[in-house]
């Protein structure tokens, strides 16, 4: 059962602004944002190395909590500035020779796409889109047939930054396993927000943020990288966190996922997103899915039944992504017509997904994220408002 109430009362953001941009950046809960600012409060006071060493076992706790929240062991996990930068260590330190194959889908996200594009440019490896079924999740039978001894690895977003659409990854993972490809899996939008167990999934490599459905602080992101995946990963760049210089020709790698990570990084971050994570597990992730299922639906049927606004999102299974467009009206002027009404959306822009934008001819569309801690007024307070933006058909 979720305690609303004292979920909203953790939530002071709730008391100023009906926050829809999950998917951008949530709302923090109370103790992690005040985690964060009682790290750097104590760094202030007494100095930053003495207080990582004073607080060491709270920076460690990530490490445990991000296990039990995926279900993955402590040491396949290392802690980066954001998804992206987790992803591009998995990724860049994949090898391609001329004409190997990267598999992706056709709603990937930007910024995993331009680093398809520069390896190719870079190695001649080749960019290969499987093909989606009729409700956009990626094909899973088309990814089996496409799978040869010259793919290097299939990688995919569990949930694109566009609509709320759900890719089948434990099917995927199946396939992988099957075929002995790596499968690199951008969980950015589902951690916090979609139960995830990775060796359910099947999943060799996983990415994703603290600011979006983790509800924790910006600045911070994590990778998992499995145990056997571990060992044939070398990361693209090291450091002397990652690896030790132990002779004047020679240095180590060290042997857990940490060889990902850095030796400075945001440490009010990472005690920050240890907090988040422990408040998503202490809410439930079943919880959690249910209840943003729940809100999502009732956004996209209330826009749907609205003259002039359509609802772009796709996939059988929807998350807390939800994106529309409505006749006249460019998304951005919605997104601050909406601001200025205290409710906070976010914009897709063509470049963002574009393979799926450009094939359905979309330039931009309004994205609203709901989270656990919204309630059914504010979601029907943004459907009062898009009405009244469109023309006021339906409630005037
Ligand atoms: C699907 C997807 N992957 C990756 C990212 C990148 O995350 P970050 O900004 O933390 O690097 C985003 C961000 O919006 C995203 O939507």
């Amino acid at each position: 059962m979720l305690d609303l109430d004292g979920i909203r009362r953790d939530t002071r953001g709730v008391t100023t602004v009906n926050h829809l941009n999950n998917a951008g950046a949530s709302l923090m809960p109370a103790p992690v944002a005040d985690a964060v600012v009682g790290y750097l409060r104590q760094e202030e006071s007494y100095g930053g190395y003495e207080t990582a060493r004073a607080r060491r076992d709270d920076l460690e706790d990530v490490y445990d909590a991000l296990a039990a929240l995926i279900s993955a062991d402590p040491s396949e996990l290392a802690i980066t500035d954001n998804a992206t930068r987790a992803w591009d260590m998995a990724f860049y330190g994949l090898r391609f020779d001329p004409g190997d194959r990267i598999l992706t889908t056709t709603t990937e996200y930007a910024a995993n796409y331009i680093a398809y594009l520069q390896v190719s440019r870079r190695t001649g490896a080749i960019v290969d889109v499987v093909p989606d079924t009729a409700t956009g999740e990626i094909d899973v039978d088309a990814l089996d047939a496409m799978i040869d001894d010259r793919v290097k690895v299939v990688s995919m977003n569990h949930m694109p930054t566009n609509s709320g659409l759900l890719n089948p990854a434990a099917e995927v993972g199946a396939v992988t396993r099957r075929h002995g490809v790596p499968f690199l899996l951008d969980a950015c939008q589902t951690v916090g927000q979609v139960p995830i167990d990775v060796d359910a999934i099947g999943c060799d490599i996983l990415t994703a943020t603290s600011r979006k459905f983790l509800r924790g602080p910006r600045g911070v992101g994590f990778l998992y990288v499995g145990r056997s995946m571990l060992a044939r990963l070398e990361p693209p760049m090291l450091d002397l966190h990652g690896a030790t210089w132990v002779a004047n020709d020679r240095y180590e790698v060290r042997s857990d996922a940490r060889r990902f990570e850095l030796w400075e990084r945001n440490f009010a971050g990472q005690v920050g997103l240890a907090v988040a994570v422990r408040y998503a597990l202490e809410v439930g992730v079943e919880v959690i899915w249910d209840r943003v299922r729940h809100l999502a639906e009732r956004l996209r049927s209330a826009l749907a039944e609205i003259p002039g606004v359509t609802v772009t999102d796709i996939g059988a299974e929807r998350g807390a992504i939800v994106t529309f467009t409505v006749d006249g009206m460019a998304p951005a002027a919605i997104r601050d017509a909406l601001a200025a009404e205290g409710i906070n959306v976010s914009v897709s822009s063509r470049a963002a997904a574009r393979l799926d934008m450009e094939r359905r001819h979309l330039d931009a569309v309004v994205r609203a994220s709901p989270h656990y801690f919204n309630t059914e007024a504010e979601i029907d307070a943004l459907v009062l408002a898009v009405d009244r933006l469109a023309g006021g058909a339906v409630y005037g």
